[in-house]
């Protein structure tokens, strides 16, 4: 971007990159985008990576090297904020601070309305509370807890967007929404981490929706992150399983597995390159028991170990001491237009391999473009004859039940 663009210039021309983005869909999120300075939100950060539409500023980093802290890329804001779509008036609360989102929310609840905003990292509110008085936002709230409890003190809210990967709803959140409040959460399940527009119905929550997101995991009292398993570790060379929500593999047997020859199985089924196929991911999510992700270095793919170096995985099924994952080939040699199949190793390597490209196929027939999952979050001890039919995950204090159309009760 040059150098040369005014702040202004600068705003609008992100707007319309967010808008061919389909990420700013209304006249109101562009409004304010156009309206609040990233400038003044991202100190010491030049103003091209300020206003790339998908660039979150790291601003704080564990001693693992993980990014703990962030402003959020532009687009996930934008996408974040048409889900929740905060009206003039309403009382918001901001989960996972940073200042420049908080801004957002202030323009779209004026006149009238209230926002919150909340991180368990006291320099982070320290930041965001000085940056939104300097930009003239000093009417937000900033509150230094755990976002697990939530913030009672101004509760109802209208709308919670939570700003940071969340594993489960904790009961503050639920507790402290209107009647008809929506939570915006980057909800993680089985690995897969979406930001679902959620409404409340009495005790429980419903989703209106989902987007693609990634964000910093969450910290404090419902911490919960990912365990890797790893299946082969040679210096650069890792292959490794992602396992979510305490499942447990037999590791040992499945890096035997790993070392055995694969099983291809070939769907028939292709995807064009630039085709999103993240719902074929939820979708083998929810249809899958045994799901896990199998991640890998792009020295393990080279050194031919797997087919794929996805750090964030690929779907997989594992059975026991055996394993399956989904891949793709090329069908022209442009490489514009790829077949789904899976991969297996391991004893039963082909049957696991045949029921992903089973599942692949169901999902072909039934669900590609279609509306997607539903998901309702309900409280722990809710039974089973009180949950919709589908998928059943179980939290620590939820259980969410994903449903696909046509599932049946
Ligand atoms: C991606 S940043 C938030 C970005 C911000 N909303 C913005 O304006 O772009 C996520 C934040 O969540 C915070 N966080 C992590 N765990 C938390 C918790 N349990 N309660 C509150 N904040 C938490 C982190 O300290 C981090 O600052």
């Amino acid at each position: 971007m040059s150098n040369t663009l005014s702040p202004q210039e600068l705003r609008e021309s992100l707007v319309k990159r967010l808008r061919d983005q389909n990420a700013i869909r209304t006249d109101r999120i562009a409004d304010v985008v156009a309206a609040v300075p990233r400038e003044a939100f991202t100190p010491g950060v030049s103003e091209a990576d300020a206003y790339d539409p998908g660039r979150a500023v790291v601003t704080k980093w564990d001693r693992d090297g993980l990014a703990i802290s962030s402003v959020s890329a532009a687009n996930i804001q934008a996408v974040m904020l048409e889900q929740g779509d905060p009206r003039p008036g309403e009382n918001v609360l901001e989960i996972g601070s940073g200042g420049m989102n908080a801004a957002y929310l202030a323009e779209l609840v004026a006149p009238g309305g209230t926002v919150t905003t909340l991180d368990i990292d006291p320099e982070v509110t320290d930041r965001a509370r000085r940056l939104l008085a300097d930009a003239g936002y000093d009417g937000v709230h900033v509150v230094t807890a755990d976002g697990e409890g939530g913030a009672p003190d101004r509760a109802p809210y209208d709308l919670i967007e939570v700003t940071v990967g969340a594993p489960d709803i904790p009961p503050a959140w639920i507790d402290q929404l209107a009647p008809a409040g929506r939570i915006v959460v980057p909800l993680r399940i089985r690995g897969l981490m979406r930001s679902f527009l959620l409404v409340r119905e009495g005790d429980h929550l419903v989703s209106r929706g989902y987007e693609l997101c990634g964000f910093v995991p969450m910290q404090g009292a419902g911490e919960q992150r990912e365990r890797l398993v790893l299946l082969h570790e040679a210096p650069k060379e890792e292959v490794g399983l992602r396992l979510d929500d305490g499942d447990q593999v037999d590791v040992d047997a499945l890096r035997a597995a790993l070392a055995s020859p694969r099983q291809e199985v070939w769907s028939g089924i292709t995807v064009g390159g630039e085709e999103p196929t993240h719902d074929l991911d939820l979708w083998l999510a929810t249809a899958l028991d045994g799901h896990a992700r199998l991640t890998a270095t792009v020295a393990a793919r080279d050194a031919g170990l797997v087919a794929s170096a996805s750090p964030l995985g690929v779907a997989t099924l594992v059975v026991g001491g055996t394993f399956a994952y989904r891949t793709v080939r090329a069908v022209d040699e442009t490489r514009t237009r790829f077949e789904l199949g899976a991969y297996g190793h391991g004893p039963a390597a082909s049957a696991a391999a045949s029921k992903l490209v089973d599942e692949i196929r169901t999902w072909d027939g039934a669900h590609r473009g279609g509306s997607g999952a539903r998901i309702e979050i309900h409280p722990a001890a809710t039974p089973d004859s009180r949950l919709p039919a589908g998928r059943v995950v179980d939290k620590t204090h939820t259980r969410i039940a994903i449903s696909w159309p046509g599932d049946r009760p």
